[in-house]
């Protein structure tokens, strides 16, 4: 059977497509602004005209949806984070220039405090630095609100507090954003490989030597994954997520065969810089790697993929056709 392409291509088991992939996108303040960010090439933090740009390339090349992380100015960064819901903040004028100019294209929005805040956490925190999860989900479920006012279609806490799913979800509710949806990030770990990150949203330098192991989940572990995906969908979220992507395959497999929820995976910065540096060098094909990557999230049982390659891919894939 794997003598000819017909016969491999019939018993081909999975497959990706642009309709799997969201495009995670940095938007910072100002105009005509595209700026590189070292660690990620061919990444930009945009500003929000030329946000609006990308998007529509995206959208017209068939990719559903695209994520948005704010680059913050120093001087809005607070102890409070309360420039996260502010209805005129950065994240809400670029939802609403987005749903304007491209109503058909999905938007997400990231729910955490790590680009507001002065320590780069992404809640608050006490005096000796221990993380605030009460207080932090009643922040969390303002912002939420916020971005769905603005328009956001889906609103994504990343933040890995306790019980705001539940909060943002009764929220929401309360305040008739009966459509917006909820796409929780349900099993992220401390990982190490959000490093280029958090240089693009400038929380690396704030954050120092601290780590967020007292609120995201120990790699060492797969059933308390199972545990708060399961408590996320019970508090009311309608779609699940694994995070980073590759090193999480397993985490993955069990979460979509337990549930058989809506489930994401996210590609994270690191995995972007590794399959970057690596083909910059012609280590490896870049190309090959990329699809082998994201036709592995698929076969593990991801419906989407959040990948800072899907332009890429989707330009590769529409020039193909
Ligand atoms: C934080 C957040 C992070 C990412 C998305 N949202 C980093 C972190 O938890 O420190 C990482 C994404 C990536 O590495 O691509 N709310």
């Amino acid at each position: 059977m794997r003598e000819s392409s017909f016969s491999r291509t019939l018993m081909r088991e999975n497959s990706i497509s642009v309709s799997n992939l969201i495009y995670p996108m940095f938007v910072i303040e100002g105009t005509g602004i595209r700026q590189d960010i070292e660690s990620m090439p061919d990444i930009q933090r945009l500003s929000i005209d030329e946000l609006v740009k990308d998007a529509s390339e995206c959208h017209q090349l068939g990719i559903p949806a695209i994520a948005i992380f704010p680059c913050i100015e120093k001087q809005l960064k607070t102890d409070d984070a309360s420039e996260a819901f502010n209805d005129d903040g950065l994240v809400q004028r670029a939802i609403k220039k987005l749903k304007k100019e491209i109503p058909g294209l999905g938007v997400i929005s990231d729910v955490a405090l790590d680009p507001f805040t002065l320590h780069g956490q992404d809640g608050l925190i006490d005096k000796k630095g221990n993380i605030l999860n009460d207080e932090t989900v009643s922040i969390l479920t303002k912002q939420a609100l916020s971005h769905a006012k603005a328009g956001a279609d889906i609103v994504a806490p990343s933040d890995m507090m306790d019980g705001r799913v539940g909060r943002i979800r009764k929220s929401l509710e309360e305040n008739k954003f009966i459509n917006t949806k909820i796409l929780a990030y349900s099993a992220k770990y401390a990982s190490s490989f959000y490093g280029p990150f958090r240089d693009a949203v400038g929380s690396s330098e704030l954050l120092g030597k601290s780590s967020k192991k007292t609120y995201q989940m120990d790699p060492a572990n797969s059933d308390e994954a199972l545990n708060e995906v399961k408590l996320d969908i019970q508090e009311g979220a309608d779609m699940v997520m694994i995070k980073p992507g590759i090193a999480y395959l397993d985490i993955v497999f069990r979460v979509k065969q337990t549930f058989n929820k809506p489930t994401f995976v996210y590609q994270v910065s690191g995995e972007y810089a590794m399959i970057m540096a690596a083909s910059s060098r012609g280590w490896i094909n870049q190309d090959d790697v990329i699809l082998e990557s994201l036709i592995s999230f698929r076969r593990a049982g991801a419906d989407a993929i959040i990948t800072y390659f899907a332009l890429e891919v989707a330009r590769l894939m529409n020039s193909k056709q």
